[in-house]
């Protein structure tokens, strides 16, 4: 077994290594068909920064015990693989283990726990998909910002107080309940499928949450204390005001959805997301806008285009 890679080494051998690696590497958006090109080699072929990609390899090959002293993290790679990793959960891991969940719970009688247990598992997705819209829209989004030089307030702060308790805590949760206190007399392989396919996500995640903590919020760190000592910060903070002042799509749905009338439980609803995070939204387009009612929201929309006079019930 290696103790890690280096650039040197072969991208097969890394790949051959087990799906953990083969996760990362499919999040960096290299196709296979590596032949016997290096590390460096394919990396460079696809653009992406060499050392950023070992240090993300081996941090997860080592599970989160690498030691990453005096490393340079490229941001933007960094930024890109984190995103990748929220889509690929949000999108397709977890939808896909919570139909196998049902699969493998619809064969049992336990009836009223088979409800609580995807309940449950419903509600830690959609505390997930708030957590990393939040990470998307507030933190990440200022990136391009903090790399460029300018000075922005409070990122590793917040990224600091988003990560507090371990996000793969009640996933854990959910694995010792079934293991504990669900038996089924059919089902049985399913059952222990799910389980495993619930390890791996506790695992994906333990790692995404510690490469934030251990690699990120350092590199943010780093960035802030440079960009505040940068003259040209001082001047970069005016447009700040204003790259915060641009809405995002998300959120010129959510103005939709209130102009025309809908609930925050209701816009929830139709944009696959959590009411507490229509709720995040429209403080967030409070504070933007400086606008806090429907009424004025409505004009806003009119005037902006973001709907038709004729849509709305005045
Ligand atoms: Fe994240
Ligand atoms: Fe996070």
């Amino acid at each position: 077994m290696k103790d890690r890679y280096t650039k040197d080494d072969k991208m097969a051998d890394l790949l051959s290594t087990g799906e953990k690696l083969l996760q990362v590497v499919s999040r960096f958006g290299i196709p296979l068909g590596v032949g016997e090109k290096t590390i460096e080699q394919i990396c460079n072929e696809n653009n992406i920064d060499t050392k950023t990609f070992l240090i993300i390899v081996n941090f997860t090959y080592s599970a989160g015990s690498y030691d990453i002293k005096d490393l340079q993290i490229d941001l933007k790679t960094l930024q890109a693989y984190l995103q990748n990793t929220h889509i690929y959960l949000l999108k397709f891991f977890l939808p896909h283990i919570r139909r196998h969940l049902i699969d493998a719970l619809g064969s049992s009688r336990n009836n009223d726990v088979t409800f609580l247990i995807i309940k449950f598992f419903d509600e830690y997705c959609s505390e997930l998909n708030h957590h990393m819209e939040i990470e998307d829209s507030e933190i990440f989004s200022k990136f391009p910002d903090l790399i460029a030089g300018k000075k922005i307030r409070n990122l590793s702060t917040e990224i600091t107080r988003m990560h507090t308790s371990p996000i793969e805590q009640k996933l854990s949760e959910l694995k010792n309940l079934i293991i504990k206190y669900y038996s089924s007399q059919s089902g049985n392989d399913m059952l222990y499928n799910i389980l495993q396919q619930l390890f791996l996500c506790e695992y994906d995640l333990y790692i995404h949450d510690r490469i934030e903590t251990v690699l990120l919020l350092p590199e943010v760190k780093r960035l802030e204390e440079r960009n505040q000592h940068n003259q040209s910060g001082e001047v970069d903070e005016n447009n700040d005001r204003e790259v915060q002042q641009e809405l995002s799509d998300r959120e010129k749905d959510i103005i939709i959805g209130v102009v025309k009338g809908l609930t925050n439980k209701e816009i929830a609803e139709k944009l696959f997301i959590s009411v507490n995070t229509v709720t995040t939204h429209r403080r967030n387009i409070a504070k933007k806008l400086d606008i806090h009612s429907p009424s004025g929201l409505t004009i806003y929309a009119i005037v902006n285009k973001l709907v038709d006079i004729k849509e709305i019930n005045l």
